[in-house]
């Protein structure tokens, strides 16, 4: 692995591999390659400039098989043995949330930097611990993937509120909406799973702290399955008292769409409206939606990849969310799920930052 300098960054397929040395390719295992480090694994393979996809592991030993053979990778049973093996030089961890804290304080313990799905893992105090063991290593090694921040939309209005053209930011207006859900989804998953992506942008954008949500579930759709709590209004209140609403609604029926309205002292920006060609026809005038994230953050996905490969080349490991944001996520989506169980306004205290 390369700690030298840093390549340019390319996403040409064609040309990504170009300029780099084939000795100096970190070496990557993907831990859990369901749907999310399928996809993972495949931008390693194919996209990702300076990165080698050497291994996967999953507890399910018949897919660990067959995404190794679909490669050309070794297949690992067992995933902590592929986070300590010696021909692995970095991990991209897509295992459910409730294994990451293990997987990741198992990768600190061997000094290797990992790019960990969100969430960091599933509750504050388990994402506190990273955040400490972390901070005694004394070294940044573990990435958080809120892909949003890599999104070109998120940033432009990232750098429009950093700018103070507008004015300091009053609200944040925003929208998530899925087409369904999987089976057994339920009513806290709205937050822990879709409105934690809120809570990073949330951060992201302002620069502050979330220091309180309120959650409140109105009707629900008789398109959710029996039982579940689908849409939620939630609101969450900044340090300096930017006011920031989400309407979460994931049986829309019809596809996926994730918007941000930002208004201001002096201005307001939208952005994730429908975007791309609009047709005009017999059959009506219109665009289309995207069907699901993977297509809406398609790009910021193969984004982040690689400027986490680039910065685990150059010895930064991190280039993005790090352990404190996704740990703030967490402590945001505790108060919020305990918000949605009693209705009330619930504080959030982050405690010191080590
Ligand atoms: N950033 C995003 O937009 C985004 C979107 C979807 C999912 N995710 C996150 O990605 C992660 C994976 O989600 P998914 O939808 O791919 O789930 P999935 O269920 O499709 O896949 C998870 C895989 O992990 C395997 N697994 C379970 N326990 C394991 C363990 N201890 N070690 C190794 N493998 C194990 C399972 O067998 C399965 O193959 C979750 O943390 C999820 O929140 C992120």
């Amino acid at each position: 692995m390369s700690t030298s300098s840093t390549p340019t960054t390319t996403l040409d397929p064609d040309s990504a591999r170009q300029g780099y040395d084939r000795d100096r390719l970190v070496r990557v295992a993907v831990l859990g390659v369901g749907m999310m480090g399928q996809d993972h694994a495949r931008r390693l393979a194919t996209l990702t400039a300076g990165a080698e996809l050497v291994a996967v592991s999953d507890v399910d030993v018949a897919r660990t098989d067959a995404v190794a053979q679909e490669f050309g990778v070794r297949a690992i049973h067992d995933p902590r043995a592929a986070v300590t093996d010696p021909e692995v030089d970095a991990l991209v961890i897509a295992t459910p949330g409730f294994t990451h804290e293990d997987l990741v304080l198992l990768a600190l313990d061997a000094g290797k930097p990992v790019l960990c799905e969100k969430p960091l893992t599933t509750s504050p105090e388990t994402s506190r611990r990273i955040v400490e063991r972390e901070a005694e290593l004394g070294r940044q090694l573990v990435q958080v993937g809120f892909m949003r921040r890599f999104d070109a939309g998120y940033q432009q209005l990232r750098a429009l509120i950093a700018s103070g053209d507008h004015g300091a930011p009053l609200f944040l207006h925003c929208a998530h909406r899925n087409a369904t859900t999987p089976p057994n989804f339920n009513s806290e998953q709205l937050m822990l799973d879709s409105v934690v992506h809120e809570v990073d942008v949330t951060r992201y954008l302002t620069g502050e702290e979330v220091v309180a949500i309120r959650v409140i579930a109105p009707r629900s759709t008789a398109q959710a399955p029996e039982g579940l709590r689908d849409p939620q209004f939630v609101i969450m209140e900044t340090e300096s008292g930017i006011l920031v609403d989400v309407e979460i609604f994931v049986n829309t029926t019809f596809g996926y769409e994730v918007r941000t309205e930002l208004v201001a002292e002096r201005g307001q920006a939208r952005i994730g409206l429908p975007e791309g060609m609009v047709t005009q026809s017999a059959q009506g005038w219109g665009g289309s939606i995207p069907k699901d994230f993977k297509e809406r953050f398609g790009a910021a996905y193969d984004t982040e990849f690689q400027r986490w490969i680039d910065a685990v080349r150059n010895g930064t490991n991190v280039d993005g969310p790090g352990v404190w944001d996704g740990y703030a996520a967490a402590a945001v989506c505790a108060a919020g799920v305990r918000s949605l169980r009693t209705g009330e306004r619930v504080e959030v205290d982050l405690g010191p930052r080590p």
